[in-house]
């Protein structure tokens, strides 16, 4: 295992994803760890990440030094490497101005390790306010900047390696080479983390810790919770039991296409919870965004802990937590601001007093895709467009009433049709529908209208934390706007969101 010790730094997950890629198992700890909650992980080697703080300033976050003596490969990446010669008796200075942004890299050492088959002089991405001014001893240089002189240092004896620039984002030309490199001649790490080992070693895993007990596991009809539900069926059969509730905020059909992929394709163990009723009585005239989202979690909670309750020997919660929550949680950095209290089945556990597992904690998104194809889901429904906890009550302002409901879920599904048979399904992040609270006047034949708007949003994104309104083509927009407006009964008008986030967010509410 490669351990990447978090000091901060934005780019450290992606540190981590570039490891992965090349089929090496690594872990992101906080920098906090002591040495010997270091030591106990055993890693192979270590990198450093970089970090905002500057190792000038009074508190700024540091490592056991005895980590240095362990004999294993350790790469210090921007603050990790001014970390690394602090703490060996070099010099770090603030450089005056900072240096952002991509840099000209000239090498001058390490062509047979680090820098193997790295161009001479290649752009690397810098961001960063110190620098390093005198080497700890045993230390000499192998690249240089114009503003760094020591921009990449190692102690080839020591196996200490530290680089001012960040080799993981895409902008450092040879970054992938260098980081290779490290893992495989200097680190001599082996490429065999695969999702064929992954599922196997799991499953194992899974056994030993339930016995013979009885797993209980929320289906929402995404991704996450249906890979999460599969693997776990896969190593338990009839000990999994799935719970779905439906809260009628759901797609056209969706409840049911669910219901048909996990009994009949999987024949997993199925509880089917029609609670529609239920939740549109609860959100009943609550018009508050934030209300919405609360009542639609606390009622789904209640809901799956009475469902559990009616059943026998459950000692198990499943989830399909991911690695991106987990580092969230753990992060050096400490959580962000919340802009939506974001729904899936937080708060479960704390509620239901059931040990949790959770198979998928150490995977990426796109790693649980892969895992999904492994366990053989189609890839129509790997590929699905994310769609909100909350369901279609995000993308109702105002009150929810089972007549929008049933209005919005007719225009979306022709959204999708169309989209779809445009070829646009899988170029985007997202594309939907949103009723909105205004009527306005039409003409339909000869007579008057007085209906409902909608307003269609499509956005293009990678990991939805920024994103782009689609260009999608004229033709298209009028198709979908003809159809709504002439098969969707309560809908007289179609405008299109043309709104990137920031400064709006992809859901409207
Ligand atoms: P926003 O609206 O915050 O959405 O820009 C970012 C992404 O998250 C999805 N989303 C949710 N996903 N539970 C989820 O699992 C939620 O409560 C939730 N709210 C928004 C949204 O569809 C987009 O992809």
């Amino acid at each position: 295992m490669i351990l990447i010790l978090d000091f901060g730094s934005q780019y450290t997950q992606l540190i981590a994803r570039r490891v992965r890629e090349m089929k090496v198992y690594c872990e992101i700890h906080p920098c906090t760890l002591s040495g010997e909650q270091i030591k106990a992980l055993a890693p192979q080697a270590i990198i450093l990440s970089g970090g905002p703080s500057s190792v000038l300033g009074e508190a700024s976050p540091t490592v056991d030094k005895q980590i240095f003596a362990w004999g294993l490969p350790i790469l210090g990446v921007c603050y990790g490497q001014q970390l690394m010669v602090a703490l060996l008796g070099g010099k770090v200075e603030n450089a005056g101005h900072s240096e952002y942004g991509r840099t000209e890299l000239k090498i001058c050492g390490g062509q047979q390790d680090f820098f193997f088959s790295v161009e001479q002089t290649s752009v690397v991405w810098m961001s960063h306010g110190d620098r390093v001014i005198n080497l700890p001893e045993g230390f000499e240089v192998w690249a240089t900047s114009a503003n760094a002189p020591y921009a990449a240092i190692a102690n080839p004896a020591r196996q200490l390696y530290g680089i001012q620039f960040h080799p993981e984002v895409t902008h450092s030309v040879f970054g992938k080479e260098m980081i290779h490199n490290f893992l495989f001649e200097i680190a001599k790490a082996k490429p065999d983390w695969s999702m064929a080992n992954f599922l196997s070693s799991k499953s194992a895993e899974i056994k030993a810790q339930v016995g013979e007990a009885k797993v209980i596991c929320g289906l929402s009809g995404g991704v996450d919770s249906s890979v999460t539900a599969i693997l776990l069926h896969e190593a338990l059969g009839g000990q999994l039991i799935c719970v779905f509730v439906d809260n009628g905020l759901l797609r056209k059909d969706e409840a049911k296409q669910v219901g048909s992929m996990v009994r009949e394709h999987y024949k997993i163990n199925l509880v089917h919870v029609d609670a529609a009723d239920h939740f549109l009585s609860k959100l009943d005239g609550v018009s508050d965004p934030e209300k919405k989202r609360k009542i639609i979690g606390h009622e789904f909670i209640e809901i799956f802990d009475q469902e559990a309750h009616k059943l026998q020997g459950v000692k198990f919660l499943a989830q399909g937590t991911l690695y991106p929550d987990v580092i969230e949680s753990v992060s050096f950095k400490g959580p962000s601001a919340v802009i939506k209290s974001h729904h899936n089945v937080g708060g479960l556990p704390e509620k239901m007093k059931l040990a949790l597992i959770e198979p998928m904690r150490e995977l990426f998104k796109d790693e649980v895709r892969t895992l999904g194809r492994e366990l053989g889901l189609p890839e129509s429904f790997i590929n699905r467009h994310p769609f909100p906890g909350p369901g279609l009550a995000v993308r109702i302002p105002g009150a929810v009433t089972k007549e929008k409901v049933a209005t919005l879920q007719e225009a979306d599904a022709i959204i999708l049709e169309e989209i779809r048979a445009a070829g646009w399904y899988d170029k985007i992040w997202q594309c939907f529908g949103v009723l909105l609270p205004v009527k306005s006047v039409g003409v339909m034949g000869d007579a008057r209208t007085y209906e409902w708007t909608l307003a269609l949003r499509s956005v293009g994104s990678v990991d939805a934390m920024t994103a782009d309104w689609t260009h999608l083509p004229y033709e298209l927009l009028g198709r979908i706007s003809n159809r709504v407006i002439n098969e969707v009964p309560r809908i007289n008008r179609v405008v299109y969101d043309i709104t990137s986030k920031p400064p709006g967010t992809i859901e409207w509410e």
